[in-house]
């Protein structure tokens, strides 16, 4: 964002300013060159999101994310210098007590995110309560909550029964109430997500949880077809870039076997 020629950092005010009033679109980004496109867009927030343990590092699920991996991811996305928010995962295991919550939070924000995000609601109270109060901004992730996947077995749709609705709602206001700026909702009921975005003061954020959430993520690779092999049914891609990656170093590929010189 650019206020009379100076680069000025999207604040969590600025980013709040947005319920009610605009649909905030985030995307991941994990790296300088998408961090900086992201920017030039002037898209007001990034996700450095672990879905890097997928899209980047080729792993099956983000289990399998270090610290030292999202550090590196960090890292890489604050040298572009983005005016835009940048929000970082916790990875797994990484916030199993208050004072591992704490710590990890604090390596991420020297490593350059300006805000964290966990997953869970009430299992995870007093780590959020914990990093609230130290002063980090923080974003909540409910719903389909991928680090446990293994638990889960598959990624599904959250919130169809009773139980697990209520479920929702108690963890949405929870994360409200201790300061939560936003919230990721993710395969969440659309009917539950839309009830969910009209009681809560901070934004929710969806992914695969319907059209009326105050903002949109998608994993940037899903958007422009960087990982071909596997899309979420929820996402309609607007390139295929791999195919254009391909097809460019089939030209290239081409013109170097050429016919010989001699
Ligand atoms: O890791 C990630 O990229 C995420 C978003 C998809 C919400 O958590």
């Amino acid at each position: 964002m650019i206020a009379g020629g100076v680069i000025e950092k999207v604040s969590i005010d600025k980013i709040r300013s947005f319920k009610g009033r605009e649909r905030l679109p985030i995307l991941t980004a994990y790296d300088y060159p998408m961090a900086k496109l992201l920017d030039e867009l002037g898209m007001p927030m990034v996700l450095v999101g672990d879905s890097l343990g997928m899209v980047v590092l080729g792993y099956p699920d983000t289990t399998h994310v270090t610290m030292e991996d999202m550090l590196h991811h960090v890292r890489a996305v604050a040298r572009a210098e983005p005016s835009a928010l940048v929000v970082a995962d916790l990875p797994y295991r990484s916030y199993d007590s208050v004072e591992a919550a704490l710590a990890n939070s604090r390596r991420l924000v020297e490593a350059g995110a300006d805000a964290v995000k966990a997953e869970g609601g009430q299992a995870i109270h007093s780590q959020i309560k914990a990093i609230m109060e130290s002063g980090i901004p923080f974003m909540g992730h409910i719903g389909m909550l991928p680090q446990h996947i293994k638990e889960e077995g598959c990624y599904q749709i959250k919130g169809k029964v009773e139980e697990e609705k209520e479920r929702l709602i108690r963890d949405a206001l929870l994360l409200d109430e201790l300061g939560a700026f936003g919230m990721v909702l993710e395969l969440v009921k659309p009917s539950v997500a839309t009830g969910i975005t009209d009681r809560i003061k901070g934004l929710t954020i969806g992914i695969g949880s319907g059209t009326e959430c105050d903002g949109q993520i998608l994993v940037s690779h899903d958007l422009v077809g960087g990982f071909p092999w596997f899309t979420p049914r929820f996402v309609k891609p607007k390139l295929n870039v791999s195919e254009l990656i391909k097809e460019a170093i089939d030209r290239w590929r081409q013109e170097v076997r050429g016919p010989s010189a001699r």
